[in-house]
């Protein structure tokens, strides 16, 4: 048991920096792109892996951080002395550290299953090394640590920017911070940092020069630029938001689904998109949307929390909010708003209209402006509509109330009582109509106006 324990890995992830540049009252793990925490999306490429633990680091006033990735355990580093402090601080709670541990980065999300894979297996080959670092090559070295290969491409160390020579500074080949070290070696590895560089930090990246001196091998493996992009600032995050939609429209494309105007589509990292379904421009999702095969949403719609069946149509200009699960080929148009409802198959609410925490029933046609008044100030309530029921315009439904199958609204209604299966409810003030009373009445007033200027 403890053997097949310690084959699969250990994790490790580093979020206990202020992120100072950020400017934030939030931890800037918490930061979201595509709306889930950057913290949310290194777990998610990692999840595949199935690793023994997963440990992240924080700082003591990071409760938000804790509860974002619950119930997996924080370990507290109340200083921030550097990388390699702060996985010093996440060994106690590792308790055993054989087998292969992977360190990332909370700022990092990007990061794939596959090149964490690529790492493990790289520390796996014959010449065992101690440490494999992920590198890149990006576009703008700019302050990211130099890594220094010699000539038969073993990692030598890697040297901190501050702390580079002006030729190591020309070296392109970057330190993304994620690692992958073998765990019966960590410990010791780590026991031996010391802070005399440029921070005064205890960094992670000293051990590489640590295990070389052991006689250890250190390895390389590279990764693409986009992947390991780091977040420090806002600016980093709206780069990383445009990373990740780039990536979410050509999957929901290349799935079958047609946007018309990819670059105004925003998706949340987990929307499920089916084939044929054609999206408008200037539509946003927020989490927990899918949308089945064959569905439509016209331009400027804004969807979080629902399910939309196939042969749906919904928007323009509609908004669906949690909680709404909209049957095959319902219909939702413009400016109508849905809120943890339920439309059955083939249900219409064509224009204008509020309906929140409703059952509709198949065929059921919600007439323009209709409201569900589902909230009394204090306590929401559900309003139920039955199959094939009619509700005509500017009806106003004060839950909690049923409307019987087959049953018909008349236009203008205020329904306050339940009404029976294929019953006909009107309720709006009487109507008045008096022939002729509006010739008098303008005859009057133009007398009147004529007395007037005689005065
Ligand atoms: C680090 C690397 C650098 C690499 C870069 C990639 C070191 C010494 N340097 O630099 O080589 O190119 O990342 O982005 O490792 N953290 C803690 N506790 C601490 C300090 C940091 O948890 O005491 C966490 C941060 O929350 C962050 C990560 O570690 O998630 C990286 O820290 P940061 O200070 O951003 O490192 P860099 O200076 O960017
Ligand atoms: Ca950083």
């Amino acid at each position: 048991m403890a053997q097949s324990d310690e084959s699969r890995p250990a994790a490790v992830l580093l979020a206990a920096g202020r992120g100072t540049r950020m400017r934030s009252r939030l931890p800037k793990v918490m930061h979201r792109v595509a709306g889930l925490p950057l913290i949310g999306h290194v777990l998610a490429g990692l999840a595949p892996l199935g690793c023994r633990a997963e440990i992240v680091v924080v700082a003591p006033d990071m409760p938000e951080v804790a509860a974002a990735v619950a119930p997996r355990p924080t370990a507290i580093q109340t200083e921030q002395r550097g990388t390699g402090h702060a996985v010093a601080a996440a060994l106690p709670a590792l308790g055993n550290t054989a087998g292969d541990m992977l360190v990332l980065y909370g700022d990092t999300p990007f990061i794939r299953t596959e090149t964490l894979l690529r790492m493990l297996e790289r520390r796996r080959a014959s010449d065992n090394p101690a440490v494999v670092v992920l590198g890149f090559r990006p576009e703008h070295p700019a302050e990211y640590g130099r890594l220094i290969v010699d000539g038969a491409g073993h990692l030598e160390r890697i040297v901190e920017f501050r702390d580079a020579s002006a030729m190591e500074r020309t070296i392109d080949l970057c330190n993304s911070g994620v690692m992958a070290i073998d765990g019966s070696q960590l410990r010791s590895l780590i026991d031996r940092l010391d802070d005399r560089n440029a921070k005064q930090e205890f960094y992670l990246t000293d051990i590489v020069a640590i295990a070389r001196k052991d006689g250890a091998a250190c390895a390389v493996v590279e990764a693409a630029e986009d992947e390991l992009l780091g977040i420090n600032s806002r600016a980093d995050l709206a780069v990383a938001e445009a990373v990740m939609q780039t990536k979410l429209r050509a999957a929901a494309m290349a799935n079958g689904a047609t946007l018309i105007d990819p670059s105004s589509v925003f998706f949340a990292w987990d929307t499920r998109i089916g084939q044929d379904v054609v999206i408008g421009p200037n539509v946003v999702f927020g989490p927990g949307v899918s949308v089945a095969d064959g569905a439509s949403i016209g331009a400027f719609c804004h969807i979080e929390g629902a399910t939309i069946d196939s042969g749906c149509s919904i928007g323009p200009f509609a908004r669906l909010r949690a909680g709404s699960k909209i049957g095959r080929n319902a219909k939702i148009g413009n400016f109508v708003e849905v809120k943890n409802s339920r439309f059955g198959e083939g249900a219409k609410a064509n224009h204008l209209s509020y309906v929140g925490d409703t059952d509709v029933g198949a065929r059921a046609n919600i007439g323009a402006g209709t409201i569900t008044a589902n909230y009394d100030g204090f306590d929401k309530h559900r309003t139920r509509i039955g199959e094939g029921v009619s509700i005509g315009s500017n009806t106003v439904l004060r839950a909690p109330v049923e409307i019987g199958a087959g049953a018909i609204v008349g236009a203008g209604s205020v329904v306050t009582r339940n009404v029976p299966a294929d019953a006909l409810v009107v309720a709006r003030g009487q109507e008045t109509i008096k022939d002729g009373w509006a010739t008098e009445f303008r005859a009057r007033k133009q007398r009147g106006r004529k007395d007037k200027k005689k005065e």
